[in-house]
């Protein structure tokens, strides 16, 4: 079964979707450890609820974003995994983190990108005005929320609309679009071309 680890900075609602889909048995997975970079953060707690192990390296404790990222990768090389999964990991990574798991990161964003990248998606949304916005999953390259695209959702911006009610509207979706990502993952269906994801059908095992 293919391991993962799943970096977290807060609440980790994202990470109890994932959870409940391996439990459920929608993901064929084994969630090999749960990382945050606050020790306050409640995913981790949700992950303890559910036995799976915790680390949490935190980004203070270290001199620079390099010394950080390498103490990562020492970590989480350390559970064997074959896939980074970003669920509202607040921290930015530079090539030297990327490039250790290239390609073998993906990442959350809510917003549809290219717009609205970085930090407050959903405020950036309403700020904008747009009357659609949504959720993202891609593989994470060396830009800021620039990789290659694997699902995106859409949810309507509402006119009486706050950062929170629209905010929890996208989360909906992106309850949805993860673990249907991971699992086009886990089955290996996903092949990426330059900037582009293909989605592969999926092979029949039937006579
Ligand atoms: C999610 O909305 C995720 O898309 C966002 O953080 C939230 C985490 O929620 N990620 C980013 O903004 C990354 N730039 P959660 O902790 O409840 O999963």
């Amino acid at each position: 079964m293919k391991k993962i680890a799943v970096l977290v900075s807060g609440g980790g609602s994202n990470l109890q979707s994932i959870i409940d889909s391996v439990e459920s048995g929608y993901l064929n997975i084994q969630i090999a450890v749960v990382l945050s970079n606050k020790e306050d953060s409640y995913g981790l707690t949700r992950a303890k609820n559910h036995g799976i192990p915790t680390q949490v390296v935190s980004h203070g404790d270290f001199n620079s974003r390099e010394e950080f990222e390498n103490r990562l990768i020492q970590v989480l090389d350390g559970y064997d995994v074959e896939l980074v999964v970003l669920a509202g990991f607040m921290r930015v990574l530079t090539p030297l983190f990327v490039n250790h798991y290239h390609h073998r990161i993906i990442n959350i964003h809510p917003a549809i990108l290219p717009a609205f990248p970085g930090t407050h998606g959903q405020k950036q949304a309403l700020d904008y005005g747009v009357r659609f916005s949504g959720c993202t999953t891609h593989f994470v390259d060396e830009g800021t929320d620039t990789g290659p695209i694997i699902i995106q959702a859409i949810v309507p911006v509402l006119s009486d609309d706050t950062e929170e009610s629209l905010g929890l509207r996208i989360l909906r979706e992106e309850h949805r679009i993860f673990p249907e990502s991971l699992k086009l993952w886990s089955e290996g269906r996903i092949l990426i071309e330059g900037r582009k994801v293909k989605i592969l059908q999926k092979i029949s095992t039937e006579a």
